[in-house]
């Protein structure tokens, strides 16, 4: 089938190339010049593993080509609104400015019976408001949320989990659309994918629902943390017995620095300000509870490290594993673990942050940070804090690193070390939430 993806960051990129590795025919477009001559070039604009393969690969068959003009998505059946819903400047809300002009852009060059289809995290009540956008053009809209994670994107797009469906209200008009998808999406349903067929209002929530379920599970274990550190209680050993319950499960109950990265900050927080704007605010009154808990964890980490340097980090040196939001990432947005460097820095402390991916990112946005490599910063280091749990940091060998750094007191940010390997190589353990 031929599609067109516009917007061509982490979402569209990915997923402009994962459909034409399943045999569509695929065009990219994005306002951003560089962008697209990288991509076209068959490079990856992001860190993201499998998706530098897969755009060789794509672009060589000739099945993926990439634009910044909008006019070339003329003559696809399918067209895939995959641009940011970034948080608006001054407000909780979210900023549907890139949606808004992409579907405009799009609407000259859409023709009769044409699918436009909503993959973009958005306000419940945006899918209706752009169906009747686009009706004059006789071209018809679904709503298709997306749930890649960051670091699996390319997997999680090829062999999603579920599929949700958010269709037009005529049953005619539905039956057509979910004809569409189902063309598009057949190598994932041929394998037994899950597929929740909708209304539009019901597929927008369900991406918004998704990600406050999961803050609110990281933040439960990191409140379940804060009581651990009060209690004398250890907040691991609690999430392995808690989650052996299969109702609760024990995926996303690690304590640590907390969640971040481009979706679950903002969009609990858009889903608490559209919340208000529907007169139900109090219904969501927990997400700023979700919230707090998880900006406490920031302040939490720093805190550590001053404690454990004597109370003042001034003129100390802080080796910092990690700066990317999570590992196999090279993304820094909201991310605890640059916070956490910047405000070692800020507190006076000779901050040397390293991280496998992540320092172009981190350096554009805070140039007044040191970089290093690993063992740059871990060379003379008073303390050494973990923030973001590489692989490689976890399989640091304690004996060796004790050899090079001044001070033995490691501060674990993701409960990410093996405790008793490092007390046992005469380390001060600090965990989050642990004795
Ligand atoms: C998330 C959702 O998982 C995904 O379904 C959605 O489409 C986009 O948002 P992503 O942002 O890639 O994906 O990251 P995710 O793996 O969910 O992690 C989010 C943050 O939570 C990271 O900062 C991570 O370090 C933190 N986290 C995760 C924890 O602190 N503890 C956990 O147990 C799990």
């Amino acid at each position: 089938m031929r599609m067109s993806v516009i917007g061509c960051g982490y979402l569209g990129a990915v997923h402009a190339a994962s459909m034409a590795k399943l045999g569509h025919e695929v065009v990219g477009i994005d306002v951003d010049p560089a962008k697209i001559e990288a991509l076209a070039a068959g490079k990856s604009p992001i860190f993201e593993p499998g998706l530098p393969e897969l755009l060789v690969e794509s672009v060589g068959s000739g099945r993926l080509s990439f634009s910044t003009d909008t006019s070339a998505a003329r003559g696809a059946k399918v067209h895939f609104i995959a641009v940011g819903t970034p948080q608006k400047a001054g407000s909780y809300a979210a900023d549907l400015r890139f949606v808004d002009a992409a579907v405009e852009g799009l609407m000259p060059h859409l023709a009769p019976g044409d699918l436009v289809v909503g993959k973009s995290t958005v306000p419940v009540g945006t899918a209706e408001r752009l169906a009747k956008m686009i009706e004059p053009t006789g071209a018809m809209l679904a709503w298709n949320p997306e749930f890649l994670r960051e670091g699996f994107a390319v997997k999680d797009t090829i062999s999603p989990d579920r599929l949700v469906y958010g269709l037009p209200p005529e049953p005619a008009d539905a039956a057509t659309a979910q004809a569409l998808l189902d063309e598009v999406y057949a190598e994932a349903l041929s394998h037994d994918t899950p597929l929740v067929a909708t209304d539009y209002a019901t597929a927008e929530l369900v991406k918004v629902a998704a990600n406050a379920f999961l803050a609110t599970k990281i933040s439960f274990i990191n409140a379940m943390a804060e009581i651990s550190e009060a209690a004398g209680a250890d907040v691991t050993q609690l999430a392995d017995a808690i989650g052996y319950d299969a109702r609760i499960g024990r995926r996303f109950l690690n304590a640590g620095a907390g969640f971040g990265g481009g979706c679950l900050p903002k969009d609990i927080r858009a889903f608490s300000a559209r919340a208000e704007e529907l007169g139900k605010g109090e219904a969501l009154n927990f997400l700023k509870e979700v919230d707090a808990i998880n900006l406490r964890r920031r302040d939490r980490v720093v805190e550590l490290v001053v404690e454990a340097l004597g109370g003042s980090a001034y003129n100390k040196k802080v080796a910092v594993l990690g700066l990317a939001f999570k590992p196999d990432s090279d993304d820094i947005r909201d991310s605890p673990s640059l916070d956490v460097a910047v405000r070692l820095n800020g507190l006076g402390a000779n901050v040397v942050a390293t991280d496998p991916e992540a320092i172009a990112n981190s350096r554009r946005m805070h140039p007044q940070l040191v970089f290093g490599t690993t063992e740059e910063a871990l060379q003379d280091a008073d303390a050494v804090v973990v923030v973001t749990e590489w692989s490689e940091y976890r399989a640091l060998d304690p004996v060796a690193v004790a050899a090079v750094v001044r001070g033995t007191v490691v501060i674990d940010g993701r409960n990410c070390l093996d405790l008793a390997a490092w007390r046992g190589a005469g380390w001060t353990y600090i965990g989050l939430g642990r004795k």
